[in-house]
């Protein structure tokens, strides 16, 4: 692997990926970004002294610490992703709030945003600028907050938050992200509100909140809270991110002889089903020392490849394994069946349109792929050739090709590959660590 370019992190990176014999080897992964945020936002809020062990290395969870710090929150952040903060009222900032790349940053913080005694603008990058918010300004706004947006409910955001209202509000696209805005925003709220979602999603929001001091009930898909309730310091170490695993645990998955350990990794049944999908085509795997630390599971992932089989993700699935699906859709060609994705068309509204990339990606490492609004359908037994990859500056895209490179013939170019830096800026070195060539 060799850079070409590079002199800062932000600069356009293009990195060359050779073919792989096998992977062997252990890695402790970042702190998880979902939580990251959760935990980062709540301890903004909460009474004492929060101290986050392993907090996610990526530039969108460091895209919601200084959108903290600019409300007036104190941070610091020391070696080994130590972030310590005071939870303190939080202030008018100065200027606009930059989310970055990180969807996570705007929709959940607004949630809190909606019920402060101030106005704030929330702005992001081109791609963030793109994506849809009208999902969290429709229950805001039913909430009593008032939300202004570009044409088509786009960022930037406008917040005028105050003293707002429970609701009993359906969500009609499921969304993590949303669940949690809007459970983040009753802290704010009088009565009681009920979420309901359509199909379960990650619980973090939920997780976190009690973990905070905060009480809730789930029924269901169904989450009950009142309003008001005041939050807690706490002490935590950030389990290791399993949407960043997903990238080993699937190259692993590439080579019959191989050998991946994977310490302290999330294990939160929500986010853990692609260990699932991945004994199903065959793998083996196996967890041990199974913790519980603030309501999170985490454990000590074992992974051997395999001749690997096919298979298809729909329905709940599709939306537990939203941010695995580039790199299984990126493995397709390597198993007999296949992998077809079905109700997943929310892929289509991530950093990038991941169903098209993927699609654009494989064909230039010449896979025949149907692309279909939903999903997609990866025939499988396909060789690969090495290509030119357009990572689109969406992290997973770049990833997710890096490891579909391994088997291919020849080398891969992974163009824009500085995007992994927004969830998993160890990534290649990682990476390149565990080959064998
Ligand atoms: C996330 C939820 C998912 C996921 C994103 C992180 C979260 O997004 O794709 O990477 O932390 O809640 P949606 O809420 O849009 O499904």
């Amino acid at each position: 692997m060799r850079l070409r370019s590079g002199r800062s992190v932000t600069a356009r990176t293009d990195i060359v990926i050779h073919p792989a014999k096998n992977l062997a080897g252990a890695v402790r992964l970042p702190g998880d970004k979902s939580i990251s945020h959760r935990y980062a936002m709540l301890g903004g809020l909460a009474a004492g002294k929060t101290r986050l062990r392993n907090f996610s290395t990526g530039a969108d969870c460091a895209s919601t610490l200084g959108a903290l710090a600019a409300l007036g929150i104190v941070i610091v952040r020391g070696e080994d992703g130590l972030v310590e903060m005071e939870g303190a009222p939080w202030r008018a900032p100065r200027g606009a709030l930059d989310c970055g790349n990180s969807g996570s940053t705007m929709r959940m913080l607004s949630g809190i945003l909606a019920g402060q005694p101030f106005t704030a603008e929330l702005t992001g990058d081109a791609s963030l600028s793109r994506r849809p918010m009208a999902r969290v300004i429709e229950p805001l706004s039913r909430m009593g907050a008032r939300i202004e947006a570009s044409a088509g409910g786009r960022p930037p955001l406008r917040i005028t938050g105050r003293q707002l209202q429970a609701i009993d509000y359906r969500v009609p696209i499921a969304s993590a992200q949303v669940k949690t805005a809007i459970l983040f925003a009753t802290l704010f709220a009088g009565g009681t509100t009920a979420v309901e979602e359509p199909m379960r999603t990650r619980d973090h929001g939920e997780l976190a909140l009690q973990a905070f001091g905060a009480e809730l009930t789930r029924h269901g898909n169904r989450v009950t809270m009142t309003g008001g309730q005041k939050l807690r310091a706490i002490e935590a170490t950030i389990p290791g991110d399993i949407s960043s695993a997903a990238f080993f645990l699937c190259a692993a998955a590439l080579f019959p002889g191989s050998n991946l350990l994977l310490d302290s990794v999330l294990m939160n049944p929500t986010r853990a089903a692609l260990l699932d999908v991945l004994l199903g085509m065959g793998c083996r795997i196996s967890v041990v020392n199974l913790e519980e630390h603030h309501g999170e599971l985490i454990g000590m992932v074992s992974v051997a490849g395999a001749e690997l089989k096919g298979a298809t993700i729909a329905g709940a699935l599709s939306a537990a394994l939203i941010d695995e699906l580039p790199v299984l859709a990126a493995i397709g060609p390597y198993t007999t069946g296949g992998i077809e994705i079905r109700d997943a068309r929310e892929l289509r509204v991530k950093e990038s349109d991941r169903i098209a990339a993927v699609a654009r990606n494989l064909r230039a490492m010449g896979a025949a792929v149907e692309e279909r609004d939903d999903g997609l359908r990866v025939p499988g037994s396909q060789p690969l050739h090495g290509a030119e990859i357009d990572s689109a500056g969406d992290h997973r895209i770049a990833m997710a090709f890096a490891v579909a490179a391994l088997r291919a013939s020849g080398d891969t170019l992974i163009r824009g590959a500085e995007a992994a830096q927004i969830s998993y800026p160890e990534f290649f070195t990682t990476l390149e660590a565990l080959l064998e060539r």
